[in-house]
């Protein structure tokens, strides 16, 4: 995790690092830094605490026109201003940001480092005392800094100073994102072209390996190894207001409102010339050939895909198994004649996933991505790419990915389901739009959402959600939306598998969301409910029009009962956000977590 960003060129830096790292902060957020390089040489100011804090820190104007940034989630060393980046040698030569992990840090300590005392319980400080020392011995600080590279195990995206050559930044990347922006008598780099918005809109991509030395009238990229490397730059197709709060409160409010919007806008990118639904052909072609779809996940986009698999299964026939990244690595399922993988993620930077897609490309099999962020590493790795069109997503609790993803899914599985000649049923493009009005409907109903959650979670320290089918994948979702925003201990049940042990928990005024949308299913989740009600639960039923009875807490419009996870886990946001709110809590940047989770 944590995010980087460097400038070199003519104007204050200080200002561009500052509101760089404020669109990074989602990436972490235990402490900042920056470094400005100036006449009197380089300033390092870090604060433990969020970028604000480090903005109140750095109340002066230093005059720097080059300088880099960090914004840290901290793995290794506390989080605090001594493991805050950036890093400096011992004799205060250079400066260092890092994104990543060095897996052998300890090892080049001991093996390289004899005689220096670490001055931080971090990974990165070793980087930059290799740095110095090689520097020492005589190389140019590119050599040095190549050589240095030459021993990492690891993840790095990094920005480096050097005290001697204040018209440079030295920049590398392995497996952790990294950009270089490009500017009229101006460069930047930064983990995100978001960051770098504010400055210019082309950007070139780096790959794993690679250096670039960053100076204000251009730049060269290279590998560790001295090839030179060219590349064209590509514009960024963000909108800068995609990424502003506008008149919201929080970010996440305003992604929960979008959801109907991408839908729609989903909608549109798989609309074929004669009106119905349309995928490209070479994706297309590999689902089709599968005989066994792999889906490989974490967190939210876990359970999406726990839906898709759904999709697979019952639209295309196709078998499907949905596996926790992280996981996957140690339970290798025994595979399929002709498997293909399908990675699920908002941000197509999650370390866990990758690692699995390493894997499995290792053994040949190919893969699909479904991400948000197009050039990302899993989307740059994997053979497919189908994209999210959910706009940036910054809260770091996922709302509009998560429903972006299931309406992608759907379209996948009903596309093969139409190239193997059968019919789903129904009409996918009429019920997906009928569900982004069912979304609209259920987002108007913001005060209804709140009253839920000031009745039911006001004073709970716990609560349980329940499902059958469909609706018990939600039910995960809503368990874990509450938990990360609010720290209200959540979980997600299957409604008949709460009676055997977890029932022992219910006590009086227990919150129990019991979700009810589906027809055939609505009698035994219903009696579930009666089960923890006559022991005391509170519960707060959800359901769907023609299947609701009076006594319902919340009832979304009908939609198709396969699409109802698009609309029933809007309430479920909506009431996590209040309770989030109600509680005082940090909506937008929980505690311990960050947006895209890039370690393993
Ligand atoms: C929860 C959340 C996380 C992510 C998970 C995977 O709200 O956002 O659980 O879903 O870290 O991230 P991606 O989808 O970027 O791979």
């Amino acid at each position: 995790m944590c995010g980087i960003v460097g400038y070199i060129g003519e104007q204050d830096a200080k200002e561009i690092l500052l509101k760089g790292l404020e669109k990074l902060e989602y990436r972490g957020y235990d402490s900042a830094g920056i470094a400005l390089a100036g006449e009197a040489g380089v300033t390092v100011i870090k604060e433990k605490g969020r970028i604000a804090d480090l903005r109140a820190a750095v109340d002066f104007s230093a005059g720097a026109k080059t300088g880099i940034g960090h914004t840290r989630w901290a793995t290794h060393g506390v989080p605090d201003v001594r493991n805050a980046h950036p890093h400096q040698d011992a004799s205060g030569r250079f400066t260092l940001v890092h994104n990543g992990v060095i897996e052998n840090y300890g090892k080049l300590a001991k093996e390289h480092l004899g005689g220096v005392r670490l001055q931080s319980d971090t990974d990165t400080e070793i980087i930059i005392q290799l740095v110095a020392k090689f520097a020492q011995g005589g190389l140019s600080t590119e050599e040095a800094f190549a050589e240095t590279l030459g021993l990492l195990h690891g993840s790095y995206a990094i920005a480096m100073l050097d005290r001697e050559d204040p018209d440079t930044i030295f920049v590398a990347k392995n497996k952790s994102p990294l950009l270089v922006g490009l500017g009229d008598g101006f460069n930047v780099v930064s983990s995100d072209a978001i960051a770098m918005l504010q400055v210019t809109d082309r950007f070139i991509e780096l790959h794993d390996g690679e250096m670039v030395i960053l100076k204000k009238e251009g730049i060269r990229i290279r590998t560790i190894s001295g090839e030179p490397v060219s590349r064209e730059p590509f514009r960024a197709e963000l909108d800068a207001a995609d990424i502003e709060k506008g008149t919201y409160p929080h970010y996440m409010l305003k992604e929960i409102d979008e959801q109907p919007a991408v839908l729609r806008k989903i909608i549109q990118a798989h609309r074929g010339p004669d009106g119905g639904l349309w995928l490209e052909e070479d994706t297309l072609r590999a689902i089709t050939e599968a005989d066994r779809l792999y889906i490989i996940a974490a967190g939210t986009s876990y359970h999406a895909g726990l839906v898709g698999k759904e999709y697979f299964e019952k639209f295309a026939g196709i078998p499907a198994e949905v596996h926790i990244s992280s996981e996957f690595g140690y339970n290798m399922p025994i595979l399929s004649e002709r498997p293909l993988f399908i990675f699920i993620s908002q941000s197509g930077e999650t370390a866990d996933s990758r690692q699995v897609l390493v894997k499995v490309k290792e053994m040949g099999h190919p893969s699909v991505t479904l991400t948000n962020v197009s050039g990302s590493t899993l989307s740059r790795e994997s053979d497919h790419t189908v994209l999210l069109h959910a706009g940036p997503e910054i809260a770091v609790a996922s709302t509009k990915a998560y429903t972006a993803q299931i309406a992608v899914l759907s379209i996948l599985a009903a596309c093969v389901a139409g190239t193997k000649g059968k019919s789903i049923g129904f009409d996918l493009i009429q019920e997906l739009g009928i569900a982004a009005n069912a979304a609209e409907t259920v987002i108007d109903r913001k005060e209804d959402m709140e009253a839920v959650a000031f009745e039911f979670l006001q004073l709970s320290r716990n609560a349980f959600f329940i499902g059958r089918g469909i609706d018990y994948h939600v039910s995960l979702e809503g368990a874990l939306k509450l938990k990360e925003i609010s720290y209200i201990q959540a979980e997600g049940f299957a409604g008949g598998e709460l009676k055997h042990g977890t029932i022992a928990l219910i006590e009086e005024g227990t919150p129990v969301f019991a979700l009810a949308t589906q027809p055939e299913l609505s009698a035994n989740i219903r009696g579930n409910v009666k089960e923890v009600t006559a022991r005391g639960a509170h519960a707060c039923l959800l359901s769907m029009d023609g299947t609701a009875e009076e006594s319902d807490r919340i009832v979304i419009p009908a939609v198709h009962p396969l699409l109802t996870p698009l609309v029933s886990v809007i309430p479920l946001q909506l009431i996590s956000y209040y309770a989030s709110l109600h509680r005082g809590c940090d909506v937008d940047q929980p505690r311990n977590l960050a947006k895209s989770v890039t370690v393993e």
